[in-house]
């Protein structure tokens, strides 16, 4: 069967950035780092990238690549009738709890760019926005209407497989936001008040590091690296035989983290001039952006740019979530792509339709306190991904073995690659080993 429905000739480093950099970075990531104490938790969460970012996605990568299948094939080429397929199917699971919640801010993502289209955030103070943000949401149908319109997007790119001219204006578009972020930094830094901002961002305050923050910024870690279910196996089952993977990784590991970290100089400065707190979740990156363009010269344009261009960063994410599951589709059950992509589609929609209105005021469907928004988010960030990372490397390290790794990620010793000691040890001890310590710590 051919496997060139989605990404064979697309590089690879636009393709895995793509789905790297979205709304985990500029969305997620400063709810998290509000949430769990600022600098301690930037701290842990530039450690853990460090020290486990690359080599988690070289062992995907290398999985991906030696057996040119999706993440169930793999395994099962790997070692047949053993219980390693599951692991694949744990991803395709996840798959579906991310795009199920993850559609929804997307869908939100619309709603701001027409808003932004129509300069209705003009002259407004930061209570208005905010009576406004909760009053959307208890608008259900709305948010319904824009996350099925979202995945409807994200079905056609998948189903057409123009994927690759998608791609091909990310390279263009992805830098474009980074250019935007920077601007938008360089008004926040110097809004009345941004230094405390930064303060809250990079002063650590070690006493706030807990388990549950150790926990919280792994799963972050793995959720905006895509990282531990399969969708970088999928993505390195389409690297060439003479890519340096290596290199890969970093270069995505590298501007992924990036990313976050202006996304955070570009939120907390304003936050605290505006006097939003930095608990404020999903408001402080829809409520307080639209402020800083408010005093910004040109900002209605600006504003237009960037929630279109964050629209973007959240398709080419989506699109590598549909991709695992319809790549499952395709090739184990045997579907046709059309199918298999309408099924998808569904499947998503009718999980995440669920996920947007358990945010309505009051009355959302709730599970233990938690909407089932929050739950599905951390159902997927602090148990799945760390689960499904541990399981990979553990596979890499233990069973696929030494020769095998090296012969990948060496091109078959082709590359000289001096550190390839080194991450094989952090793959086979340090990674499980700190993983597990955290997913447990997390739990306690
Ligand atoms: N990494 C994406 C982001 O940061 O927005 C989200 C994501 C995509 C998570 C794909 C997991 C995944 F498999």
């Amino acid at each position: 069967m051919s496997r060139d429905g989605f990404g064979s000739k697309l590089g690879i480093i636009a393709a895995a950035a793509g789905s790297a950099v979205g709304l985990g970075n500029i969305y997620r990531f400063p709810c998290e780092l509000g949430n769990n104490g600022g600098g301690a938790f930037l701290l842990v969460y530039l450690l853990i990238v460090l020290c486990l970012g690359v080599p988690v996605m070289l062992s995907e990568f290398v999985i991906g690549r030696r057996t040119q299948k999706n993440p169930i094939g793999a395994f099962k080429a790997l070692r047949p009738k053993s219980a390693w397929p599951l692991l694949g199917y744990m991803g395709v699971a996840c798959a579906l709890v991310i795009m199920a919640f993850y559609s929804t801010v997307a869908g939100w993502t619309l709603e701001y760019t027409v808003k932004a289209i129509g300069n209705q955030f003009q002259g407004k103070d930061i209570e208005t926005m905010e009576q406004e943000f909760v009053a959307f949401h208890n608008i259900g149908w709305k948010n319904i209407l824009w996350q099925g319109i979202f995945i409807f997007l994200t079905g056609f790119v998948v189903f057409k497989g123009v994927a690759n001219g998608i791609e091909k204006y990310s390279k263009v578009l992805m830098p474009l936001l980074v250019l935007i972020l920077l601007v938008l930094a360089v008004r926040s830094v110097t809004l009345p008040g941004g230094t405390d901002g930064l303060t809250f961002l990079f002063k650590p305050d070690f006493s706030k590091i807990t388990g549950s923050v150790l926990i919280s910024a792994l799963g972050q870690a793995f959720f905006s690296l895509s990282m531990g279910m399969g969708v970088l196996i999928t993505y390195g089952s389409y690297i060439k035989k003479e890519d340096n993977m290596t290199t890969t990784a970093l270069s995505v590991t590298l501007s992924d983290t990036l990313v976050a970290v202006l996304a955070g100089v570009v939120i907390f400065p304003a936050a605290f001039s505006f006097g939003i707190q930095p608990t404020a979740g999903m408001g402080l990156v829809f409520n307080t952006l639209p402020m800083i363009f408010n005093q910004m010269a040109g900002g209605y344009y600006f504003c237009v740019i960037f929630f279109v261009l964050l629209a973007v960063a959240a398709l080419t994410s989506t699109i590598s979530l549909l991709e695992v599951i319809v790549a499952y589709l395709v090739e184990e059950v045997h579907l046709t792509r059309r199918w298999s992509t309408v099924l998808a589609s569904v499947a998503c929609l009718a999980v995440g339709v669920f996920a947007s209105l358990s945010l309505k005021d009051g009355s959302g469907i709730a599970i233990g306190g938690k909407s089932f928004f929050d739950c599905l988010d951390f159902l997927s960030s602090n148990i799945l991904l760390p689960l499904g990372a541990l399981m990979i490397v553990l596979f890499v390290g233990w069973i696929l073995g030494k020769t095998a790794f090296f012969e990948e990620i060496t091109n078959g010793g082709k590359l000289k690659l001096s550190i390839k000691g080194v991450i094989y040890f952090i793959i086979k001890f340090v990674a499980p080993l700190a993983i597990a310590v955290i997913f447990i710590t997390g739990l306690l």
